[in-house]
């Protein structure tokens, strides 16, 4: 037993924000941003939080009577949440019209939390039960705008998903490396502070790496799977991954010119574009992954 993915929405805040931007207040350039990192614009918000962002990709869901009597589980993976108490997550349920059974659970797990949602709920789903797994950030508050190096990378934004209960299997694989001093908010640093080159190195050797693990683990060939839908943190950090694992870049889709890097939005984001661009067809064999500040990693495997 497992779960599937039903529905997707995403939602961007109206301000978009080009490299060219950047050029004005640094000493950055539009060819610098896109080579190095494949991005071109990004969405920041004006004066939205994220309770916003994250009930504007709950609506977009349009969920029905029947779907939200039957959601028992809400879980918004963030690490930029406005403030500790309450959590995001119920704050879905006050807003909506769904029953009070309801297991409600804020994640932090980096760029990872969208992934450890889908195995939380995949753990807890009954039958007849929907789940619904959001993924919502707004980097632009936490960004220092006189660091070239971090504001360049990242976009605000939400997305989500609705789950149901089904009878096939999925996997999972998860890890972590602690380590405070590559990703940090609030502990030492009142903005984001990272260590570019350490953070893309992990990506591509530690998580890059555990995919042809998992494939093995699983009994699973690289040719089983129609997408590797990966967090989107750098496009060269993807096409590095597809070239070691030996895939063609079609498999290993990407938004990331668009919207940068939404964190733990990032994933609900591109399934929503690739839902909407009729590339996901019933029947498809995804392998999911996020990583990012930890550090910590996870992989799904999962049928459309
Ligand atoms: N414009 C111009 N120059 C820049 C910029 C910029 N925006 N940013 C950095 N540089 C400069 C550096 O200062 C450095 O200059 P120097 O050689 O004179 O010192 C030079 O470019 C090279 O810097 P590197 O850090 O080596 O550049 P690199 O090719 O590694 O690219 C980047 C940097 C894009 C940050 C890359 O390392 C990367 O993508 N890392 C991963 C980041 C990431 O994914 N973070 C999110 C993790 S997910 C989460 O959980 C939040």
């Amino acid at each position: 037993m497992g779960i599937r993915i039903m529905k997707t929405s995403s939602y961007l805040p109206g301000r978009i924000v080009d490299n060219f931007y950047f050029e004005s207040i640094l000493d950055t350039s539009d060819e610098w941003i896109s080579s190095r990192t494949g991005i071109k614009k990004r969405h920041f918000v004006e004066n939205e939080e994220i309770i916003d962002l994250v009930k504007e990709s709950v609506v977009k869901l349009n969920l029905s009577q029947e779907e939200l009597r039957n959601v028992k589980t809400i879980v918004v993976a963030t690490c930029t949440s406005s403030h500790a108490i309450p959590n995001l997550a119920s704050q879905v349920q006050e807003h909506f019209d769904f029953g009070e059974d309801i297991y409600s659970l804020d994640i932090n797990m980096g760029c990872t939390g969208f992934v450890a949602g889908l195995r939380l709920i995949e753990g807890m789903i009954q039958e007849g039960e929907y789940a619904l797994l959001i993924g919502a950030e707004i980097f632009s508050k936490i960004l220092d705008f006189t660091d070239r190096s971090t504001v360049v990378l990242f976009g605000d934004g939400a997305g989500a998903v609705l789950l149901e209960y089904c009878d096939k299997d999925n996997f999972f694989n998860f890890g972590t490396r602690g380590n405070t001093e590559a990703l940090n908010y609030g502990k030492d640093s009142d903005n984001l502070s990272m260590k570019g080159r350490e953070v893309y190195k992990f990506a591509v050797s530690t998580v890059g790496g555990s995919i042809s693990e998992f494939l093995k683990e699983n009994n699973m060939q690289k040719d089983d799977i129609d997408y590797f839908i990966s967090h989107q943190a750098n496009i060269r950090m993807l096409e590095s991954m597809a070239k070691n694992l030996g895939v063609n870049m079609d498999k290993f889709p990407s938004n990331i010119d668009r919207v940068g890097n939404t964190s733990c939005a990032s994933i609900p984001i591109l399934l929503d574009d690739m839902s909407k661009e009729g590339k996901l067809k019933p029947g498809n064999r995804l392998i999911i992954f996020g990583f990012g500040a930890g550090f910590t990693w996870a992989l799904a495997y999962m049928e459309w």
